[in-house]
């Protein structure tokens, strides 16, 4: 178990947190401000949150991006969101290298325009051989869809009589998903007020501590976010076991 380190904090540090964006328009809408602006606003609140996981030692962050219910939005909006993420992927992925961080994106990514695949492709390349916090974008992502693909990975197998139907097991499905090689969140922050999942790691958030705040996804700057993983440490996770089986042992374990 990593334990934070400094600070007046004590407790467990999550080792992976996942994120759910959101307030950008609201956010740009109470400045009297187009949308994009709050999106851009929005990509500087990433920045911050990928700086505090990185300077706090969280093994994994997972931003959603860009749901499959995004591609409902007014074409403009998507033009303009498809336009900042490859400018972010583009300005950002050297210092993204240069600090030992490993960039990933899941999701259906052959939905989006070909110059922003080959960005995608092109920030993974980069930054394939680093060792330091995990960082996924969630694009095009859904947590339906991604049970689906592994369902679907695994019938093949089934289908090709690699694999027998009674052996597929909950280990089986975990490891054809999204993310199998990184430990579930353990701490998920949803900023702008709403209290819900909305279609995001379905299968991944079974255990995980859920943070809601009201605060707009841009003002979610350093400070807030660390307040949110000090909140994870004061949090008691039981696993389904009873808190005397605990003891008095604050924490959790993934065994
Ligand atoms: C939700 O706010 C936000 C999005 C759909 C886009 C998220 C994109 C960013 C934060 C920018 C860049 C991110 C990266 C990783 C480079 P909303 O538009 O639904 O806000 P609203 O609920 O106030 O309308």
């Amino acid at each position: 178990m990593n334990e934070q380190q400094g600070g007046e904090q004590s407790g467990p540090l999550p080792r992976h947190v996942a994120i759910i964006m959101d307030g950008n328009g609201r956010w740009a809408r109470a400045r009297g401000r187009a949308r994009h602006r709050g999106h851009r606003a929005g990509a500087e609140a990433a920045r911050a949150a990928v700086e505090v996981c990185a300077e706090q030692g969280v093994e994994a962050l997972t931003l959603f991006a860009f749901s499959s219910e995004n591609w409902r939005r007014p074409d403009r909006e998507i033009r303009t969101l498809m336009a900042l993420f490859r400018r972010a992927l583009e300005r950002e992925g050297q210092r993204i290298h240069d600090n030992n961080i490993r960039l990933r994106v899941i999701g259906q990514r052959d939905q989006f325009p070909v110059r922003l695949q080959q960005s995608m492709a092109a920030a993974e390349a980069l930054t394939v051989g680093n060792n330091g916090l995990q960082l996924t974008v969630a694009a095009g992502y859904g947590g339906r869809w991604d049970i689906r693909q592994a369902t679907q990975r695994v019938a093949r197998l089934v289908a090709l009589g690699q694999m027998s139907p009674d052996a597929v097991d909950e280990t089986t499905l975990q490891s054809h998903l999204c993310l199998a090689d990184l430990p579930e969140p353990d701490l998920f922050v949803r900023t702008g007020g709403e209290q819900r999942v909305s279609n995001f790691l379905l299968w991944q958030l079974a255990y995980t501590e859920l943070y809601f705040t009201d605060t707009l996804w841009p003002d979610f700057g350093h400070e807030e976010c660390r307040e949110a993983i000090r909140w994870f440490g004061q949090r008691r996770r039981r696993f389904g076991q009873t808190t005397e089986q605990l003891g008095q042992a604050a924490g959790y374990s993934h065994a």
